[in-house]
């Protein structure tokens, strides 16, 4: 077994945590954004996979004490680095120091990539070749006063990349946040679900693929780890069939609607790429003129915040509106709303049952659930008081 760190996002960690216990890690503890774990290699593939959660994983190589810049050079070139780069492929350095003995995380850097060279010209009179692009093999230097430690990044491109949408696309909402939101909901797929505000529609996408037991990377087919020298294609052939044969057809109903009709598009597109089959009504509308709903509902969003809506009255006078429409159309349901404007999370009126602190992006946020009770709005705010 290997020890790994995986990172998230700040406020996920013990969810991540769960998440990869869950999916076979073991030792598992709870760090500043992220965890570290121990895995066999299957383990390690199938967090690749499977993880909504997690952005990236890495893998520690080495780790000792250096003076300075020089001091590194010559510990780093100790080290057996044959084991994790081919002389032919390629490989790159992203380096973080902190600390008065190594000012420039930049010239640290320089300083392992030179260390690196010299030790497979030593070994083999020839030396892999710097690619900062699209590198065989990254590494992580991270430098805490005089502590190195130099990692390997086993993921490559972020986890947040689903592929059911293009990467240039607009996502207003991180795809692990969305799935983060979810999870710490509770979504469990026992009530139908609704995004009445879902933009490109990342929560409807990720509550789908959750329900259907889809994992999050199903559509893509190159990790970093591949290019190592263990990779086996066998194990990992048997762990997508595995995976397959656990998809399941969604029993609940999906509805998302959206005023914008350009985003509604996006996600129809999107929609189009699910390997699965699932009952889904997706339209642009207006949350306010929805025919309310038969039975209880899962209801989640994230409301405009800010910045496209450019006075505080009229966000504030959007938010009354939601609580009031929850509270006239939707009793009997359980709504989470995340927004970054506390203020006009008041006035929705209604009592949260939880309140999560999650950040989207640099914004500080509250996740915040409402349980919608059944009753008239009178003995709705009577019970809150209680
Ligand atoms: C922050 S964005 C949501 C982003 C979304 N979670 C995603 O993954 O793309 C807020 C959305 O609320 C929508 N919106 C605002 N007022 C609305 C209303 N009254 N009815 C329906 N949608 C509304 C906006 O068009 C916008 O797409």
């Amino acid at each position: 077994m290997e020890t790994y760190f995986a990172k998230t996002l700040a406020g996920l960690e013990e969810a991540l945590e769960s998440e990869l216990k869950s999916l076979g890690a073991e030792e598992v503890q709870v760090e500043v954004r992220g965890v570290s774990f121990k895995a066999d290699l299957k383990t390690m593939y199938r967090i690749h996979l499977c993880s909504r959660l997690c952005i990236r994983v890495l893998q520690d190589l080495t780790s000792f004490f250096a003076k300075d810049p020089d001091d590194l050079y010559k510990k780093a070139i100790r080290y057996n680095w044959k084991k994790v780069i081919d002389v032919d492929g390629t490989f790159a350095i992203g380096a973080v120091s902190t600390g008065e003995h190594f000012p420039h995380s930049k010239y640290a850097s320089l300083k392992l990539k030179d260390s690196i060279a010299d030790h497979f010209r030593m070994k083999k009179g020839r030396r892999p070749d710097i690619d900062v692009k699209n590198p065989d093999v990254q590494l992580h230097l991270h430098i805490r006063d005089q502590q190195v430690t130099i990692a390997i990044d086993l993921t490559g491109e972020s986890l947040h990349h689903r592929g059911y949408r293009p990467k240039n696309a607009r996502a207003p909402l991180n795809e692990i946040l969305a799935a983060g939101m979810l999870t710490l909901a509770g979504w469990n797929s026992e009530h139908d679900f609704l995004d009445p505000m879902c933009g490109s529609g990342t929560l409807l996408l990720e509550a789908m693929h959750m329900s259907a037991n889809v994992p999050s990377q199903w559509k893509r087919d190159h990790f970093a780890f591949m290019n190592s020298m263990d990779f086996s294609e066998d194990l990992w052939m048997e762990l997508r069939k595995e995976t397959e044969a656990q998809f399941i057809r969604p029993k609940v109903k999906f509805q998302a609607s959206d005023l914008d009709f350009a985003a509604v598009l996006q996600l129809k597109s999107s929609l189009k790429e699910l390997p699965f089959e699932v009952d889904v009504e997706v339209k642009t509308g207006n949350f306010f003129e929805l025919t309310p709903p038969e039975k209880p509902m899962f209801i989640i969003m994230n409301p405009p915040y800010g910045e496209r809506i450019q006075t505080d009255g009229e966000i504030e006078e959007l938010y009354i509106e939601i609580g009031n429409e929850l509270k006239k159309n939707y009793s009997g349901s359980t709504a989470w709303m995340i927004s970054s404007d506390l203020q006009a999370l008041k006035r929705v009126g209604l009592k949260p049952a939880k309140r999560i602190p999650l950040k989207n992006g640099q914004l500080d946020c509250r996740f915040v659930g409402f349980n919608l009770f059944r009753g008239k709005r009178k003995d709705q705010l009577q019970k809150q008081e209680d």
